[in-house]
């Protein structure tokens, strides 16, 4: 399957998927492009690295979601994308976007508990003992979709944010390609909110 991954940040979880697609000798998994919304997203040297192309939609540069959102479907577009795989990618996309690709997120908590830009600040802060790792179907709202995985990471006494969000990281970067492997399969199906995972093989 020919994906887009979309960036904002130093891409870890790029690089995740970059890896595993490597060591894939079926190469079900094929990036197509990397988009980032910032000239200066280390994912793009993590593309760039890989022989990826890299292509940057400002955010800056469009004077609506709408639109930026149309730049980036372009963008996905252009290089024969078949879905959009969101990778620490900050921005939210209009509707548009839903209704052009299946699109997968990874967000580091268990949702739906504490969604949105800081989950791994907000459980810290919250006293939870349990937090994690979701990969889900983007909907039109933010950190809403259909659930695909979870996995557990527990706090830790002591625990920064920093040093929680290492931990959880490291089970993003198992999981996420895992997920996006079994998508490109066509092992994953949803009905309603409940996605299920047909057998490998
Ligand atoms: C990840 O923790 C992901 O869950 C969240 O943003 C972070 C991105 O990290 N959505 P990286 O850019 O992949 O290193």
């Amino acid at each position: 399957m020919r994906v887009a991954v979309l960036v904002s940040g130093s891409g870890s979880n790029l690089q995740a998927l970059i890896d595993h697609a490597r060591s894939d000798p079926v190469a079900e998994i094929e990036i197509v492009v990397v988009i980032a919304d910032r000239r200066h997203a280390g994912g793009l040297d993590r593309a760039r690295a890989a022989g990826i192309p890299a292509d940057v939609v400002e955010w800056s540069a469009f004077p609506d979601r709408p639109s930026f959102t149309d730049a980036i479907i372009a963008s996905a577009e252009r290089a024969g994308a078949e879905a959009l795989v969101l990778a620490g990618f900050m921005r939210v996309l209009s509707s548009a976007a839903v209704d052009s690709f299946p699109i997968i997120n990874v967000h580091p908590a268990l949702l739906p508990a504490f969604p949105g830009a800081h989950a791994v600040r907000e459980a810290l802060a919250h006293g939870v003992k349990m937090t994690g790792v979701t990969v889900h179907f983007v909907d039109e709202l933010v950190d809403h979709g259909p659930i695909i995985a979870q996995e557990a990471v527990p706090v830790i006494e002591g625990d920064t944010i920093e040093s929680l969000h290492a931990r959880i990281q490291q089970v993003e970067h198992r999981l996420y390609p895992e997920v996006i492997r079994a998508f490109a399969q066509g092992r994953l199906s949803v009905e309603g909110r409940k996605v299920t995972w047909k057998r490998d093989g």
